[in-house]
């Protein structure tokens, strides 16, 4: 019995149920859901690059059918593996302007699904490291079916949040409250099993993670703390490393293991950020808190935050814990 070691993620997900008596089992199965869906679009990102050797034509594939953009595609996958099983009253997707309500022949359940079903998707071309990235929240609404309410809900009220990386290997992270948890595909047998038990980030780091070719569109206190973690009198007394793929999950999930501090910060003149509150910041706020890091728009906590709208955006500064309010010390001017 050579595997029996692994743990599967469905093993994980049972055995984790067994500390709520009162589950119902929805919650396990709506996550053993996401990590169907995850494979599926694993085995099509895996696939992007050999779409032009198979004799797939320009916008058309060799049965004629459109060749879709592969976020839309992951958009798909996630609805499809959702929208039948009456775990979810609805969903809302970066990809879709408004709430995804369940089609009306089937059940309705107690949860509502936010995502960003393919994070980095300008990377894919290039071979880069992509994502997926979810939220789980609970219904509040009194109706039968989800309504914008319970998409708008704070962060701290999430029940489970996690990503997916598709990368060297393709891994699910996920929290539920209670730690975080990493599981590696094992593409021969299909299954996601257990590889990092209760991940913590180290509490500072020294890596940073930016996109520096915004520096002049900062104000001076950003730019301030970002000449700090480049020179010697930093907490760490030598500069940190920089280290920006440009795809939110693979430069978050880096920090997550290594400790490091991620930024996407406003931009002086706008106050605004670039990274979506409720499928980016809220679910990896989540995650990096479970693993004792932090995270925050700069002045306040993220998950603290009340969204006023399903698209909203925000500054994100998240990672280990003692970088993160360090850089908020830095943008209140507190510290130099
Ligand atoms: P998405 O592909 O879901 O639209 O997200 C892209 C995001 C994120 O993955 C990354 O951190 C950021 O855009 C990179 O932005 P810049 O190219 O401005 O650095
Ligand atoms: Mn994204
Ligand atoms: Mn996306």
């Amino acid at each position: 019995m050579a595997n029996q070691g692994a743990v599967t993620i469905e093993r994980h997900i049972i055995e984790q149920q067994q500390d709520f008596p009162e589950a119902t089992g929805d919650f396990s199965a709506l996550l053993y859901d996401i990590a169907f869906a995850a494979k599926m679009i694993s085995r099509e990102v895996n696939k992007a690059g050999l779409v032009d050797i198979l004799g797939l034509t320009g916008r058309e594939n060799v049965q004629g059918e459109q060749v879709q953009k592969l976020d839309e595609f992951a958009n798909e996958i996630i609805f499809k593996a959702m929208d039948h099983t009456g775990r979810l009253c609805c969903l809302a997707s970066e990809e879709e302007d408004d709430i995804i309500p369940i089609p009306k022949e089937f059940k309705t359940g107690k949860y509502v699904l936010l995502h960003d079903p393919l994070d980095g998707s300008s990377n894919i071309d290039a071979n880069v490291s992509i994502g997926t990235i979810f939220s789980i929240q609970r219904k509040i609404s009194s109706g039968e079916r989800g309504t914008i309410e319970d998409c708008l809900q704070p962060g701290s009220r999430q029940v489970a949040a996690g990503y997916i990386i598709y990368g060297s290997s393709t891994m699910l992270v996920y929290t539920a409250g209670k730690g975080v948890f990493g599981f590696t595909l094992d593409p021969s047998v299909g299954e996601f099993l257990l590889s990092h038990r209760d991940i913590k980030e180290p509490k500072r780091g020294k890596i940073y993670s930016c996109n520096e070719g915004n520096y002049n569109k900062w104000d001076d206190n950003l730019r301030r703390y970002i000449d700090y973690l480049k020179s010697d009198r930093n907490a760490n007394g030598k500069p940190y490393k920089s280290r920006y793929i440009g795809s939110l999950v693979a430069d978050f999930h880096r920090n997550l293991l290594y400790g490091g501090v991620f930024l996407y910060p406003a931009d002086a003149a706008s106050k605004n950020g670039k990274l979506r509150l409720l499928y980016e910041a809220n679910p990896l706020a989540f995650i990096a808190e479970q693993a004792g890091g932090y995270a925050s728009n700069g002045r306040e906590r993220i998950l603290d935050i009340q969204p006023e709208s399903l698209h909203q955006r925000t500054p994100l500064i998240i990672g280990s814990y003692e970088d993160v309010k360090e850089a908020e010390r830095f943008i209140a001017g507190e510290q130099e």
